[in-house]
């Protein structure tokens, strides 16, 4: 090894060693005749002192150096005098007399320092990303990461998990999204799609007996990238034979709990996650991801509103539609122009208007628009179900069920933002069930699955998917933690014959379902057992444990929102003679690359 020690660990008890370290100058300070290096390693930073009175050799080297270049020291742990110890540093106590001083490596000025946490441009940092995984905090986010997975490792060890690799290069398993394509060279015209999950293949691990497998899986799908998804991430993929939901919820739970626990920088509100049904959720909190950080509940005043004069929400609930509102603390005073952001955020969702009511800070007195259209008793009546107080704003949306979700759902997000209720110092974890099993109706009659098709409807609606498959609940679970899903699982189907009607309902012909499936639906006719799973997403749960807003700061080497890789330049052309060995010709002409 170039090193006895790691810049990281030299305490008080190291004084007297002569020790040998390497790594990078994260600062040089020269005071005349002195120059002190802190030396950085991914152990941490220790101070380095060369001083031309102790070798004029080490000095000569030291003062040729600059930030990032790769030292070798060999030194003398000494304590600190009096005065000069550096509390805010673990290896604050002590430092290195240098007696030799090595340059393994020059380096050029760095694009962005790399000693500091400042706001540097993401394009430069994904173009640099080697010298942005340098710093502190990127540091801090991939080992964080990498003790994340050796605790689901070693926790489903201990229950008897075992992990299996499954093929990149395999058929379709549609999640919902695009499939990255690969083309066969030995099969021209045929493709390879990557997998959007291992969802069949742990299916048939189960029909193969394995019972319980596990597997930190890469996924790829080609969709709209945000915040929290990226083309190629990560999940925990799980599935288990002989089980119940509750098996599995219970499970998942106490794997997260122990994490978080471990690992984590952020606690856990409460170690028991609350379960609420889909329609709790939407009905409370317009989603089905509900940030259980804060209030701000949605309330049905469909009742009370449908009796005013108000026509739209007259007209709505004669319709069989709600009304609802949500009760902002301490808003009222919002000026037309706040009030006219927050309605344009709501048409974005949906609504065709938005109407707001708002309570004077002193008299209590309602105003706004639309209260002429309420009874003193109506206006007393709204105030008390939204438990509204002098000086609150109240938001009002009336519509199809599923736009006053969308749209109040939305302005709760909002403003849960501006007032500040997403504490970040606090993980609040809640599973979502019940699921329906159908999303709307697609144009052409069809359905599509909520979760996925392989989903089981609950067994005691089973009847129901011949009469009224929309009304049909599933038997899908996800976990969500401060408004993301982070996990997404089901019990499945495991008989060939409900298999078939489920993919007839989603409007695959009984070609189309043979071609694609043929080998799922022929593995559930030798004795699959009943089976369920799970698929938390490591990408989106690390970055939760490392406060992060983003989960590409939990990648090593993440894509841009473009989907690209800004370091490499990927994707890029390739060579004429790799298409035509795939019997591949372009509609765009190919530029030659370079
Ligand atoms: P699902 O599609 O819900 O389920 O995905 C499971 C979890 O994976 C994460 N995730 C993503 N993370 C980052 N970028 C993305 N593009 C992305 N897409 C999904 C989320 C999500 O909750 N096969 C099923 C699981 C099962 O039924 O067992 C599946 O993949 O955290």
């Amino acid at each position: 090894m170039l090193k006895s020690h790691s810049c990281g660990e030299l305490r008080l008890e190291h004084v007297g060693q002569t020790v040998t370290l390497a790594g990078w100058v994260n600062r040089r300070r020269d005071m005349g005749g002195v120059i002190f290096v802190d030396l950085r390693d991914r152990d941490g930073k220790a101070q380095v002192v060369i001083d031309a009175g102790r070798s004029a050799d080490a000095f000569a080297v030291a003062e040729q150096v600059r930030s990032e270049y790769v030292l070798q020291v060999v030194g003398q742990v000494a304590a600190r005098p009096e005065g000069l110890q550096n509390p805010n540093l673990p290896t604050g106590d002590v430092e290195v007399l240098a007696t030799a001083v090595t340059i393994l490596n020059p380096a050029k000025t760095p694009p962005f320092l790399i000693d500091r946490d400042d706001n540097v441009d993401e394009t430069l940092r994904l173009k640099y990303r080697y010298l942005d995984l340098r710093r502190e905090r990127l540091q801090r986010n991939i080992v964080l990461r990498y003790r994340a997975v050796k605790f689901i490792r070693d926790f489903l060890d201990q229950h008897d998990f075992i992990e299996v690799e499954t093929p990149i290069l395999f058929k379709s398993t549609p999640e919902g999204a695009r499939d990255y394509l690969v083309p066969s060279r030995v099969h021209p015209g045929k493709f390879y799609a990557l997998p959007q999950s291992p969802q069949q293949l742990k299916q048939l691990l189960m029909v193969a007996g394995y019972e319980r497998y596990f597997q930190i899986a890469r996924c790829f799908r080609d969709e709209d990238l945000r915040a929290d998804r990226q083309p190629e991430f990560t999940q925990l993929d799980m599935e288990m034979s002989f089980v119940e939901r509750d098996d599995i919820l219970d499970l998942i739970e106490a794997l997260m709990v122990g994490m978080v626990q471990h690992v984590s920088l952020v606690p856990l509100t409460t170690d028991k996650f609350p379960r609420l049904s889909y329609r709790e959720a939407m009905e409370r909190f317009g989603t089905d991801r509900p940030d259980l950080r804060y209030g701000l509940e949605l309330v049905d005043i469909s009742d009370i509103a449908g009796k005013s004069a108000f026509r739209v929400f007259a007209e709505n609930v004669a319709a069989g539609n709600p009304v609802k509102g949500i009760c902002v603390p301490g808003c009222g005073h919002y000026s037309r122009k706040e009030i006219g952001e927050l309605e344009e955020i709501a048409k974005s969702a949906g609504a065709k208007g938005l109407a707001t009511m708002a309570l004077d800070p002193d008299s209590g007195e309602m105003k706004g628009f639309i209260t002429k259209f309420f009874t003193v008793e109506q206006l007393v009546a709204l105030t008390a179900r939204l438990g509204a107080e002098p000086g609150d704003l109240l938001l009002f949306a009336s519509d199809e069920a599923r736009i006053v979700y969308a749209v109040l759902g939305a302005l709760r997000d909002e403003m849960g933002y501006r007032l500040e209720l997403k504490n970040k110092k606090e993980l609040s974890f809640c599973w979502v069930i019940d699921f329906p099993l159908f999303e709307e109706t697609l144009e052409d009659g069809h359905y599509a699955p909520s979760h996925h098709m392989f989903t089981a409807p609950k067994r005691e609606h089973i009847p129901l998917l011949d009469t009224n498959p929309g009304a049909v609940l599933s038997e899908q679970y996800d976990l969500v933690c401060n408004g993301f899903e982070v996990a997404g699982g089901s019990i499945r189907i495991h008989e060939r014959p409900l298999q078939r009607k489920i993919m007839e309902l989603i409007g695959f012909s009984w070609q189309e379902a043979e071609d694609q499936f043929g080998h799922m639906l022929e593995a559930f006719e030798y004795g699959a057992p009943p089976h369920g799973g799970i698929a938390p997403g490591i990408d989106r749960i690390v970055a939760l444990m490392a406060g992060e807003p983003n989960i590409r700061e939990v990648m090593a080497f993440p894509k841009t929102a473009q989907a690209t890789d800004l370091m490499s330049d990927t994707p890029s052309f390739v060579a004429q003679k790799q298409l035509d060995e795939l019997q591949l010709a372009l509609k765009a002409p190919a530029k030659k690359n370079g």
